[in-house]
């Protein structure tokens, strides 16, 4: 039965019905649909707007409903919603008085409070899931924090760095993203129950009874703007797109790192794949699907923010399309952030690749140019007499390890002795003892850094 058939002669149409239904869809919601329902039947009792029998029996009838959703016993379908879903069968199982349910309540403010629980749940989900990854970022750097490894600018090998200080890098990125998630909890942890269709209630409500049993922190302040309001899902769906854009960059170096070319790191044989006719491969099909799902996230916050351009207030019925964006970002963003962890927890490393593939590429060559500025040289001279070098370098087949003092001096006359030991990858790692540089005592600060603020997120986010 619809809950809106009085008004029409004619049934609804078997099309229009099939295009306007979302059962399919917002079924998801049942927990949150009959946790806000049994909140708003207490308030309803509580408020003498029903009995206090009557608020007793749909709390105890829509708790019914609830055990046998979940047991499997009542199977969502045949009704235009989850809200439809359950009062019908609420009031199929205690009659007349079901129907008082929806006193003082419209499906929009419903639907409102519904996606609200939702979303924070989910976000509470995302942040464990955050947390394990950034947890076992911190167990990888633990274990590689004297491995020293090729950095890079443009995918040109740049300077060495500390393989344990890439991973602190990711590490920064996904505090960053459990920040803004909590951010995003704080401001959408507003309830719109009680706005009724669009306007507010005539009946004598009490919004905070309600607010404490759900567990809100506030109660919304204008009831045009709570029924309409889905910033928290275009800010959950921002929020998981960057999630996703760092989570991408992640695969993308583990596929090029893995690679036969790099060869720095190993990828896991439980999570890598083959080739049906290639008998040889190795693929990063996990990775490379981890990126590839990111566009779809992008996609559903595209999709979103659209939605929410140029409507009017209050509620229109294109906010139902906020559902399979969120629901599919969600499942998306949390399947990824899974299995990368798991991934991540089985990556070894292949040390003196990593260390010699560092040094190559004249990788050290900042440190010579730093060298001879620290005696004096200005800078900018300093780095022309090392761009000669290197190129001396280039055309007679050597590295910036193989020359001798004479060479050296053959370019400049300001070099001693003390540079040889410079330009080896180790010392040039070591030299960047700066706040967040390469030298294993500053990774390992980075490490400790990371640990505090991830303890501290965890114990202000209980
Ligand atoms: N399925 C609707 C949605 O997701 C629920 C609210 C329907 N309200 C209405 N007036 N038709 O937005």
């Amino acid at each position: 039965m619809k809950l809106w058939e009085g008004r029409f002669d004619k049934p609804t149409a078997a099309d229009a019905d099939a295009f306007n239904e979302c059962l399919s869809f917002d079924q998801k919601l049942y927990a949150a649909d009959i946790t806000a329902s049994v909140a708003h039947a207490t308030m309803l009792g509580k408020c003498g707007i029903v009995t206090e029998a009557e608020s007793s029996e749909i709390v105890e009838g829509l708790r019914g409903v609830l055990a046998d959703i979940r047991s499997g016993a009542l199977r969502l379908e045949g009704a235009e919603d989850i809200h439809s879903f359950v009062e019908n069968e609420l009031v199929r199982r205690i009659g007349q008085v079901g129907k008082k349910l929806h006193t003082a309540r419209s499906r929009n403010d419903q639907v409102a409070t519904d996606m609200r629980i939702y979303v924070r749940e989910s976000i509470d989900r995302t942040t464990e899931l955050l947390t394990a990854l950034v947890e076992t970022l911190l167990k990888a750097a633990c274990e590689t924090v004297s491995y020293v490894m090729p950095g890079f600018t443009h995918l040109r090998k740049a300077q060495p760095v500390g393989c344990a200080q890439y991973f602190n890098a990711y590490s920064e990125m996904f505090l960053r993203d459990l920040e803004r998630f909590s951010d995003c909890r704080a401001r959408m942890n507003v309830m719109p129950l009680g706005s009724a269709a669009l306007a507010g209630t005539s009946y004598p409500i009490d919004r905070e009874i309600t607010r404490k049993l759900l567990g809100f922190r506030s109660v919304s302040q204008n009831s045009l703007d709570a029924v309409s309001d889905r910033d928290f899902v275009a800010e959950y769906l921002f929020c998981a797109s960057l999630t996703m854009a760092h989570l991408s960059r992640l695969c993308e170096d583990t596929i090029l790192y893995t690679s036969d070319e790099f060869g720095y790191w190993v990828i896991p044989d439980e999570y890598s794949t083959g080739s049906s006719i290639m008998p040889q491969k190795k693929n990063p099909d996990i990775p490379e699907l981890v990126r590839g799902k990111t566009g779809r996230v992008y996609g559903h916050l595209t999709a979103m923010l659209t939605v929410l351009k140029g409507l009017p207030l209050a509620y229109n019925k294109d906010l139902q399309e906020d559902k399979e964006a969120f629901f599919d970002a969600e499942t998306t963003l949390h399947s990824c952030l899974s299995i990368y962890t798991a991934l991540l927890g089985k990556l070894s490393f292949n040390v003196n690749r990593m260390y010699d593939a560092a040094g190559e590429g004249f990788s050290t060559a900042t440190d010579v140019a730093d060298y001879l500025a620290k005696r004096g040289v200005p800078f900018r001279d300093a780095h022309a007499i090392t761009g000669k070098l290197v190129r001396y370098c280039i055309e007679n087949d050597k590295t910036l390890t193989s020359l001798s003092l004479d060479e050296f001096r053959a370019v400049s006359d300001a070099f001693h002795a003390d540079v040889l030991p410079c330009v080896t990858t180790r010392n040039s790692a070591e030299a960047r003892a700066s706040v967040g540089g390469s030298s294993a005592k500053a990774v390992r600060a980075g490490i400790r850094s990371i640990k505090v603020r991830l303890r501290k997120f965890l114990s202000e986010n209980k």
